[in-house]
């Protein structure tokens, strides 16, 4: 059943699976989740389905020392310390700087054709995220590349079914890019400015500050959750539109007019098409026992097509109302940076259209889809902009 698993278009597979095995077993014991309740509780229900999924190795796997690995109570106080740093307001602060980078961005796009993922769609998060934790302008670059191998190690993962493939692609620029934000964190500590990660360090609860490794943890997480997930928003929006055209000329044009149909993007192509977790106690889902242990996979993007949540599930409707997609996941892990993906589409969104109307599909080779299961995006999207 898994082969007929498309990266470019696994929505047909969805609806196959949300009528016939809504709570299926595979070959080799992970259990895939499809409709749209038992995938929100699977997000959200943490004393069965545990988010911790092991490795405790600071340098080499700084992300399970973060709170998307970290179950409550543990999690709830991690979520608190970091929270102080990230919220709304320190958002919405960025507002001017992100128009700023979109701007250049859109204003480098070279007619008559460009690609939209590599001129605006990934330097965009990636700028940002690089500037709200305060990496110097000339080690950017660097910056980029760890980013980039963190990325191709965990896709080579899942494709060549190894862990081991992927992590040795992973472990170098892992580790030096641990050893970098170490580093930076200890020279944070004896001089602290206007950075999120002097933010991170002053925030306290009850007297406890987060530690090195949380602090690591946490920085290397905000690039790997941060950056693809929003890099493949706006891609996918572009080419939502190349295929309805009629959704922007008959609708948004200002940044703050894009909400409805940046929702139902990532209702309709959700960037995080799936998520794991662990069964923690012996329990029942859909009619399929699990035992502790037994890994999980809840399909975002499957419960995102749930006709019984959704009235024409495949249809594109950029009015949709009510719209209550779980892109950004459900219960305790709800995505921290929803807030700034949001902002960061609709300004990109809106600077890329304002700029060029009449962007439509270039002819010749199709965009290339990301050889993924857990993201969904395009690796190549080649536009028009006449
Ligand atoms: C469209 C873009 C994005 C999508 C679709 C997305 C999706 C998600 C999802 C589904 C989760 C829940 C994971 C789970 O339940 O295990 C999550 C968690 C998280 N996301 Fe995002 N994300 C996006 C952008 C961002 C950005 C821009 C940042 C930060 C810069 C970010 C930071 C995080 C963090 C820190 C968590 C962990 C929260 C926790 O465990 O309490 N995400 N995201």
């Amino acid at each position: 059943m898994r082969n007929q698993w498309n990266p470019g278009n696994p929505f047909p597979w969805y609806q196959e699976m949300l009528a016939s095995h809504p709570v299926w077993r595979d070959e080799e014991g992970s259990v895939h989740v499809f409709g749209y309740d038992n995938v929100s509780t699977v997000l959200s229900d943490y004393h069965r389905f545990s988010s911790n999924f092991g490795g405790d190795d600071d340098l080499h796997h700084p992300i399970s020392q973060s709170l998307i690995a970290t179950d409550p109570p543990r999690h709830r106080a991690l979520r608190a310390l970091v929270s102080q740093g990230f919220t709304p307001k320190t958002i919405t602060k960025l507002r001017p700087r992100i128009q700023e980078i979109a701007s250049e961005l859109v204003d480098a796009m070279a007619e008559p054709s460009s690609d939209i993922i590599a001129a605006l769609a990934y330097p965009l998060p990636v700028i940002v995220i690089a500037e709200l934790l305060g990496v110097p302008a000339e080690d950017r670059e660097q910056f980029k590349r760890w980013s980039d191998a963190m990325v191709s190690g965990v896709r080579e993962a899942e494709q060549s079914q190894s862990v081991q493939a992927g992590a040795a692609q992973v472990a170098d620029p892992q580790r030096e890019m641990a050893q970098y934000f170490l580093e930076m964190i200890e020279w944070r500590r004896k001089h602290p400015g206007q950075d999120l990660i002097s933010d991170l360090l002053r925030a306290t609860l009850e007297g406890e500050h987060l530690t090195s490794g949380e602090l690591l943890g946490f920085c290397v997480l905000l690039l790997v959750a941060g950056n693809e997930t929003t890099t493949n928003l706006i891609g996918n929006a572009v080419d939502t539109l190349m295929d309805h055209p009629e959704a922007f000329h008959q609708g948004p044009h200002a940044p703050e007019e894009w909400g409805p149909l940046i929702e139902e993007v990532l209702r309709f192509r959700s960037p995080v098409q799936s998520m794991y977790r662990i069964c923690r106690v012996p329990t029942q889902l859909g009619g399929v026992e699990l035992a502790p242990k037994d890994p999980l996979v809840a399909w975002i993007g499957a419960a995102n097509h749930d006709p019984s949540q959704f009235k024409d599930p495949e249809e594109f409707l950029p009015n949709r109302a009510p719209n209550r997609h779980i892109a950004f996941g459900h219960g305790v892990h709800f995505c921290l940076g929803a807030p700034l993906a949001r902002l960061e589409a609709s300004i990109g969104l809106a600077t890329l259209y304002t700029r060029f109307p009449n962007l439509v599909r270039a002819n010749g080779d199709p965009p290339r889809p990301v050889p993924s299961s857990i993201v969904y995006g395009k690796e190549w999207l080649p536009a028009s902009l006449r």
